[in-house]
């Protein structure tokens, strides 16, 4: 049965009541504290004081860290309807946002009382973080698109914040239904907003193939034609310029875009463009179901090499960060060897255009510096590669919360918030040493997903529980079901499409 936009939202009982901070005599209570974000703070000192925004308040930002401070200005003046405007002399200046050499990386540093808010951080990657965590430190009703009365009162406090994994991602499938740039520009403001660092497409697969490739036009113009995708519905795909613009958008807001290609399996679609990349050359019908692993590229066949270094090549001259990933799972229909001997050629290709390869757990057989995507919770992993952890039964965002919840499969079992929040990716794997694991993923495949609020409805909340496994070091779901309860009406006021599941006190 389709699952439409309507099952979904008939689902939805979405919170209403919002909390507000009640003006009165004296200073009101705070409905939350300096510690209430998502994800959790590494260290969260609540002061006595609290910073109040007032139509007076400018923010100061000198030289590379004014576009930051714009980016919270023009978060901020919807609701307030202050002009906050940005100024680069330190002297007047409310809020302070700059840059402290002697810090680095993602880490920031975030002081708030009755005087001041100053945020300083060793790079900008740090000062967006801590923007992020500003954001949730005014009421709710800062996320509204018109005028709030307000009061906006920031609790006081200390945070000393970085983050546990360098590699905090999310991964969205465009392959087996095609998802516009703008649904992807929508998911990378909300994943952007819990310091989710990575943004993993997966941009071809047996129904579909998603980004022009010059050099083989047809992967597009028939892998990406009307029709292509699970059941025949949506198709599309993005021209180097949609995908270099997602990107550069991506970037404003310090996501790196990890483009994937699915190979030696997954490629049905490549090959019904071109059925020379078959091994007897005889073209296969497009599929529109989701069965997997009867496709395979031909290993013995030299243009099979031709077609990767060629997709390689491309994809990485239009990709500025440094990861590109090549797929490798799932390729039931290629004999081992010939899996060993493509990915001992193909592998290669990757630091030949200067990338890191990252694959899923099946590229472990292959002795290279690949990072290695830990997915299938049924399958041992021991390696000494880097590992990126994205257990199905805890990280797939696509598996249903319930077997009443629409949208999603469940072959790897129903997961409920406090089941993708409920692990260490440092202890899961006896195979795998907290110092190998590179971050964690949380992947969202789209066999039963056509729209943004399908999407939105199985990725929220738990990504959010997978961005707090990944930046903090702490566990303790006490804690976050109190914090994703008060996010709620956030929600609700930008008006995404999250399931609010009964495991959590929405506010
Ligand atoms: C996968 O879920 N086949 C990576």
């Amino acid at each position: 049965m389709r699952v439409t936009h309507l099952a979904v939202a008939a689902f939805l009982a979405l919170p209403l009541a919002v909390t507000t901070a009640s003006a009165g005599p004296g200073p009101a209570p705070l409905p939350f504290s300096i510690s209430s974000v998502l994800p959790a703070p590494a260290e969260a000192i609540p002061g006595s004081e609290s910073f109040g925004l007032t139509r007076d308040t400018v923010i100061t930002a000198g030289g590379p860290a004014a576009p930051i401070a714009e980016q919270l200005a023009a978060a901020w003046r919807p609701a307030t309807g202050f002009a906050l405007p940005v100024a680069a002399d330190p002297q007047n200046s409310a809020i302070r946002i700059g840059l402290d050499a002697r810090m680095s990386g993602e880490a920031y540093r975030l002081g708030v009382d009755r005087d001041q808010v100053e945020l300083t951080a060793g790079s900008l990657k740090g000062l967006f973080n801590g923007v992020q965590t500003l954001r949730q430190l005014l009421p709710p009703e800062i996320e509204s698109a018109t005028i709030q009365k307000g009061p906006w009162t920031i609790p006081g406090g200390v945070i000393n914040d970085k983050p546990r994994f360098a590699y905090r991602g999310a991964m969205l499938d465009l392959a087996r239904h095609f998802h516009t740039p703008d649904e992807v520009k929508r998911y990378i403001d909300q994943i952007s907003r819990f310091k989710i660092n990575f943004l993993h497409l997966h941009l071809s697969d047996d129904q579909g193939w998603r980004i022009q490739i010059d050099s083989w036009p047809r992967l597009t113009t028939v892998g990406g034609a009307k029709g292509t995708g699970v059941r025949g519905l949506g198709g599309g795909f993005l021209t180097k310029n949609d995908y270099r613009d997602l990107v550069d958008y991506a970037a404003q807001r310090y996501v790196t875009i990890v483009p994937e290609i699915d190979m030696p399996g997954h490629v049905n679609a490549a090959q019904v463009a071109y059925p020379e990349l078959t091994c007897d050359g005889v073209a296969p019908r497009p599929r529109i179901d989701i069965r997997v692993g009867y496709s395979s590229l031909c290993a013995g066949k030299e243009i099979t090499y031709r077609f990767a270094e060629d997709v390689i090549r491309e994809l990485a001259a239009m990709t500025p960060g440094p990861f590109l990933h090549i797929g490798g799972d799932e390729a039931h229909s290629t004999p081992h060897a010939d899996y060993l001997s493509f990915q001992q050629r193909v592998l290669p290709l990757v630091g030949k255009y200067r990338k890191t390869a990252i694959g899923w757990q099946e590229i472990a057989a292959v002795r290279t510096d690949a990072i290695v995507q830990y997915w299938n919770h049924q399958a041992p992993l021991e390696t000494t590669q880097r590992v990126i952890m994205s257990p199905a039964d805890r990280a797939y965002l696509d598996m249903q919360y319930d077997l009443l919840t629409p949208g999603g499969l469940h072959w790897a079992g129903t997961t409920e918030v406090r089941d993708s929040y409920s692990w260490d990716p440092g202890t899961l794997l006896s195979g795998v040493p907290e110092e190998l694991v590179f971050g964690v993923e949380a992947p969202l495949w789209s066999e039963t997903l056509t729209d943004l609020a399908e999407i939105e409805f199985l990725a929220f909340p738990r990504l959010v529980a997978i961005a707090d496994i990944g930046w903090s070091r702490k566990s303790d779901w006490d804690s976050f079901k109190m914090r994703l309860g008060a996010y709620g009406p956030r929600w609700t006021r930008q008006g995404v499409h999250f399931y609010s599941s009964p495991q959590i006190p929405w506010s």
